[in-house]
């Protein structure tokens, strides 16, 4: 099902519920150069017979400058120029890398993708934040530019490990945390496996979940105002990410941890219990005793940071987020506490 969004910058269409077959006639296969990590592709060699591919080893630790080097060098081998589209099937780790190479290959080409994980249909594959890390600091060096097309084949989520079903859910109680509590109170009666087993509910969730997503960067594309509440367990969550080489959704389940009992000090919130609940339902750490002088290091870089302070976000209530600044020694106080 097709669906076209409208955002400041750019159009693009969501085909949602869609073969991957379709793929050939979003993108004229001779001009498009598809990228790919060794695990999508291994499972699904037969899918990728007779495009271009290139296939980068998985992980978070490949999305760096020299990958995208190595992926330019291969697109000129294999003959890219300006009307080339590079499509990006994966992860968030791979929508990510495609969407900055074709951001700066040649000034910039079209590009696509195929998210293949829960976490990158839900969200890193939209909005058009794309980067790349930089040692330790995530998403360092990036644009905000967006593809033109994203194609959703849910049946691609078969062969997804239960680690990255886990990943992917941090995202969604995020969002039901900022923006929904009706989701929340859903979540609360569900668990994993139910959505394993049932894929016209896990189609129905994937589905609200990249609405959510779509919403928030409609308002506020460049990151003004609306769109930083979606920052919610990012601020230390990405602080810790690289620092631990832990899955993306563990550090943002952490980093909701520690915003819940942020908003608890400055905000008088009082639903921190609900929320680590969910996240332990759902296979996430809530909590982690990490190394706070290395992390509080890593924050000072934060893209977030303004001065001697940082735009945290906090939760009100389940459903209701906000920025609020604040210094890096009071953040540091509350969390130590
Ligand atoms: N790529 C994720 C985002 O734009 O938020």
């Amino acid at each position: 099902m097709k669906k076209t969004i409208q955002f400041s910058s750019a159009t693009v269409h969501f085909y949602f519920d869609t073969a991957f077959a379709e793929l050939e006639k979003l993108v004229p296969k001779e001009q498009t150069i598809i990228l790919t990590d060794e695990n999508v592709h291994g499972k699904h060699k037969k899918k990728f017979a007779q495009w271009k591919v290139i296939i980068l080893p998985a992980g978070e630790a490949h999305k760096n400058q020299s990958t995208v080097d190595n992926v330019i060098e291969q697109m000129i081998a294999l003959g890219a120029d300006r009307k080339t589209t590079l499509v990006g099937v994966g992860g968030g780790v791979i929508t990510d890398i495609t969407g900055y190479v074709a951001g700066i290959f040649m000034r910039g080409i079209s590009f696509g993708f195929v998210p293949t994980s829960i976490l990158a249909m839900v969200d890193a594959a939209i909005g058009g934040k794309n980067g790349v890390d930089v040692g330790m600091y995530k998403n360092m060096v990036g644009l905000i530019r967006q593809p033109s097309f994203l194609l959703y084949d849910y049946s691609l989520l078969a062969t997804l490990p239960t680690e990255e079903w886990i990943n992917g859910f941090a995202e969604i109680i995020k969002h039901s945390c900022i923006k929904d509590r009706k989701m929340f109170v859903e979540l609360q009666q569900q668990k994993i496996r139910t959505f394993q087993k049932d894929p016209a509910a896990l189609a129905k969730l994937i589905r609200h979940n990249a609405d959510i997503k779509i919403k928030v960067v409609q308002q506020d594309e460049f990151e003004q105002g609306e769109r930083k509440l979606l920052n919610f367990g990012h601020t230390i969550g990405h602080a810790i990410e690289n620092l631990y080489q832990i899955p993306h959704g563990h550090a943002i389940s952490i980093g909701m941890g520690v915003a819940c009992k942020v908003s608890s000090a400055v905000n008088g919130f009082k639903e921190t219990a609900e929320v680590l609940q969910l996240l332990k339902q759902y296979g996430l750490p809530p909590q982690f005793d990490f190394d706070k002088e290395a992390t509080y290091k890593i924050l000072q870089a934060d893209k977030k940071k303004q001065g001697q302070q940082v735009n945290y976000i906090l939760l009100q209530k389940i459903g209701k987020a906000i920025v609020h600044p604040i210094g890096f020694d009071e953040l540091a106080a509350i969390i130590d506490r």
